[in-house]
């Protein structure tokens, strides 16, 4: 299709990414090859046949099963710099990866291994793909918030190390039940130190956590937020204010957000003035990669070419770049 390469050439950047969730079966096996550990699969195939999820929770049992054979260094790097050649090659021109430290700390893996394979990858990729990217670090809210702050404290010694990628905070994992005013204090406490701020709200919870991740966490963007459209109010809000969605369409499909990609509301959204943006979440686990989200998008919903490049242009204009690199990108 012609136009899947006019889209694939738009510049565009990926705001809402998990790291861990780029694992592709090939590389599960490889890394539990050399790391020594069994798999309870018999082979790749057996692996994606087990990822039919039924909600967020189902995804979630497997993802941090799957964040097990990560070990090593050069295991974050290998799963980084792979995701970022997908990435180059859908016409990614910068990146915010969030990444989820309590799920490697809890299996004894240090911080700094985290931190140093992920940054050789993107430091990297900065010279070699021509791909920008910022780190955020993400908080697991099933934990507690003591645990959160915990998290906090062990990582800000590596602040200065990793200061041109870590930039900002994020909060994921399962939503219902773990609303965002739990994390008030140390959401306060990471804008002190000058975070940019983000959170999951409104992709399973209801429209209320989206209002709570504004007015109380105060962030910046709203990760999914598609169930925003349910309090007309709220969505108000979100246009005049101009807060970001970073809506994932193939993830909300997988999930059972929506049950049809004809009913997702991206289109709805976008044509009320919200300014959405479009991102794959957890690509290796929902069937696509951001130019997959794009393309699955447009011909469920009709989208226009103007509507397109809305889309890209809104992705560079949400991230966390300064405002005249965002222009030299557009
Ligand atoms: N929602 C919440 N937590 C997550 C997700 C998601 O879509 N992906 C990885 N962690
Ligand atoms: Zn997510």
């Amino acid at each position: 299709h012609e136009w899947h390469a006019w889209l694939r050439a738009l510049p565009k950047a990926e705001l809402h990414l998990h790291i861990e969730g780029t694992l592709e079966p090939e590389m599960m096996f490889e890394l539990a090859g050399r790391n020594g550990i069994v798999l309870p699969y018999a082979d790749v195939q057996a692996v994606r046949d087990a990822y039919q999820f039924t909600d967020l929770q189902s995804f979630l049992d497997l993802y941090y099963a799957g964040a097990g054979v990560l070990v090593t260094e050069q295991d974050f790097y290998d799963l980084t710099m792979a995701y970022l050649r997908h990435a180059q090659a859908d016409g990614v021109v910068h990146a915010e990866l969030m990444f989820d430290p309590q799920t490697h700390t809890q299996r004894g893996i240090a911080l700094e291994t985290v931190f140093a394979g992920l940054a050789r990858a993107l430091r990297e990729a900065r010279d070699t793909l021509g791909i920008s990217s910022y780190l955020l670090l993400s908080f697991l809210r099933h934990l507690s918030e003591d645990e959160a702050f915990a998290t906090l404290e062990a990582a800000l010694p590596l602040r200065e190390a990793y200061a041109d990628l870590w930039i900002g905070i994020g909060l994921d994992s399962s939503e219902r039940g773990n609303p965002p005013e739990k994390f008030a204090r140390v959401y306060g406490r990471c804008a002190e130190l000058g975070f940019r701020l983000v959170a999951h709200a409104g992709e399973e919870g209801p429209p209320a956590y989206v209002r709570s991740a504004l007015d109380t966490l105060k962030v910046a963007r709203i990760d999914h937020g598609v169930r925003s459209s349910e309090d007309p109010a709220l969505l108000q809000d979100l246009i005049r204010r101009r807060v970001p969605l970073t809506v994932c369409p193939l993830s909300n499909l997988k999930l059972g957000v929506v049950h049809h990609l004809r009913n997702h509301n991206l289109a709805k959204l976008l044509r009320a003035g919200a300014v959405v943006t479009v991102n794959s979440d957890d690509p290796a686990y929902f069937g696509g990669y951001v130019l997959d989200n794009y393309i699955a998008s447009a011909d469920a919903l009709d989208l226009s070419r103007d509507e397109l490049v809305t889309l890209a242009a809104n992705s560079l204009k949400a991230s966390f770049l300064p405002p005249a690199e965002q222009a030299g990108l557009l």
